[in-house]
Parts: C-alpha cells; sequence; structure tokens
C-alpha cells in the first residue's frame, strides 16, 4: 500500500466547442496522502467542482492519469468506475440531495442497495452505525423535511459513510448553513479525518482552513500559493 491514495499526473480538463472551447484545468500534477484534509479554494468558475467531480469519477479527464489506490481510473470501463466510485467514494454536496419521500434510514441506506450483497439485517446495522458518527441516531424514522438544514446536512455524512469509503468529497458543503452550524459539519469532517478518512473539501470559506493539513487554491486551471480571492 503506498502513502499516496491519489496520484494525479498532467491532467487537463476542457469544455465546450471550437471557438468556445476552454482549458478549465490545466496540466495539474498533484498526490494526495491517505489520512490527509485538503482544502481546495479559488474564484467562482476557477475548476474547483470540475476538479472533484474528476477525482470522484463523476466526470472524466481530457489528458493525463489519475491513479485511484493503485488502480489507473483511465483504463476502467463505465461498470467498473461505477462500482470502485460506490465502494470507495462518498459525496457531500451543497445541496443535500436527500430524497423527501423516503425516511433518513432509507436515504443513508441507498449507497448500499446501489453496492448490492448486504442483507437487510446489515444494512441496518451500517445505517445505525452511520448515524451514530453523524449523533443523529433519534432521526432513524424521520423524514429529511422534519430536520434542520444542518441535520440534513449530517444524514448527507451519514449516506457519504455508509460504504465504509476512505475518500470523502464535499463541494462547499456549508455553502447553504449559517456559519455556526456549518462549523459543527466542519468539525465531523475533522472527526473523521482523525479516523483517518481522507477529505477533500472545496469551500470559500477562508475560516475553514485551519482544519486542513493542507490547503491548495486553483486560479486559472492552475494551483497557486497566494490566495488572490
Ligand atoms: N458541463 C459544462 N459545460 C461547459 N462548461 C462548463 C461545464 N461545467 C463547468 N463549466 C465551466 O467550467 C468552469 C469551471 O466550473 P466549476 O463549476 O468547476 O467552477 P467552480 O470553481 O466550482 O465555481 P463555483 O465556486 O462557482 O462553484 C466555469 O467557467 C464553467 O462555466
Ligand atoms: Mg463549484
Amino acid at each position: 500500500m503506498t502513502q499516496h491514495l491519489l496520484e494525479v499526473k498532467g491532467l487537463s480538463k476542457w469544455y465546450g466547442q471550437d471557438k468556445n472551447r476552454h482549458q478549465i484545468l490545466k496540466d495539474l500534477d498533484f498526490e494526495i496522502d491517505r489520512g490527509s484534509f485538503v482544502v481546495i479554494m479559488g474564484k467562482s468558475g476557477s475548476g474547483k467542482t470540475t476538479l472533484l467531480n474528476i477525482l470522484g469519477l463523476l466526470d472524466n479527464f481530457d489528458s493525463g492519469s489519475y491513479v485511484f489506490d493503485g488502480q489507473d481510473v483511465a483504463k476502467m470501463g463505465e461498470n467498473q468506475r461505477c462500482l470502485f466510485r460506490n465502494s470507495n467514494i462518498g459525496f457531500i454536496f451543497q445541496q443535500f440531495y436527500l430524497i423527501e419521500s423516503l425516511t433518513v434510514a432509507q436515504n443513508i441506506e441507498l449507497p448500499l442497495l446501489y453496492h448490492g450483497g448486504y442483507t437487510s439485517s446489515q444494512r441496518i446495522d451500517r445505517v445505525k452505525k452511520s448515524l451514530q458518527d453523524v449523533e443523529l441516531e433519534d432521526k432513524f424514522s424521520s423524514y429529511p423535511n422534519e430536520l434542520s438544514g444542518g441535520q440534513q446536512q449530517r444524514i448527507s455524512i451519514a449516506r457519504a459513510l455508509v460504504n465504509e469509503s476512505n475518500l470523502i468529497l464535499a463541494d462547499e458543503p456549508t455553502g447553504a448553513l449559517d456559519w455556526r452550524t456549518g462549523l459543527k459539519i466542519v468539525e465531523i469532517l475533522a472527526k473523521l479525518n482523525r479516523e483517518d478518512k481522507t477529505i477533500i473539501m472545496v469551500t470559500h470559506d477562508g475560516d475553514l482552513k485551519k482544519y486542513a493539513t493542507h490547503c491548495v487554491f486553483l486560479k486559472d486551471g492552475v494551483f497557486t500559493e497566494e490566495e488572490g480571492l
């Protein structure tokens, strides 16, 4: 097992056609170590979500290489990629994307159903464990619209944890929350990081840098040292 969970070399991404074709990510080289908490900052439109979606195998890249836990992502077929994503990566978004017609437990259970192979009691055990991790065991049978925004985001964290993925990708997880509630969310992520999860979080909030083991700024498709926000 190498120290690097992710290894990216010469990664580039373009969007658009012909004269509207723009390079969004330019020849990025970096590694992300197991157990790190990486914060990505940068102006709106700088490519943060694009990068996170590529790292999360939700989007393709145009050139370069991406090796995840020793596996070359470019060589995976579509099915293999979905399976790999489902087993290895948990996502948290600014909008929590909970399904309103399902209970909290059913929402959290979804990645296990997509994965397949778990018995009903195994699924319930995993859901309960994830709910404990976000300290919302008592919301098992509630519906999302009975919860506050912060609680909904904690449920979406529980859903990201349920497959016991090593990597959590969070795209502005505090963006829809007030400052204090957002802080609670990041403190949960920091706790998970201390328990060995690797976290990559995009944020506009410079105060959250203090939780990071590494902080990078994206500007014009490349990483810069300076903030320039
Ligand atoms: N599907 C797409 N098709 C064409 N252009 C796109 C697409 N998705 C993103 N872009 C462009 O790529 C650039 C980077 O977008 P991205 O969403 O990654 O930015 P961001 O840094 O996450 O911004 P924000 O902070 O506002 O979320 C933008 O100029 C955007 O318009
Ligand atoms: Mg974005």
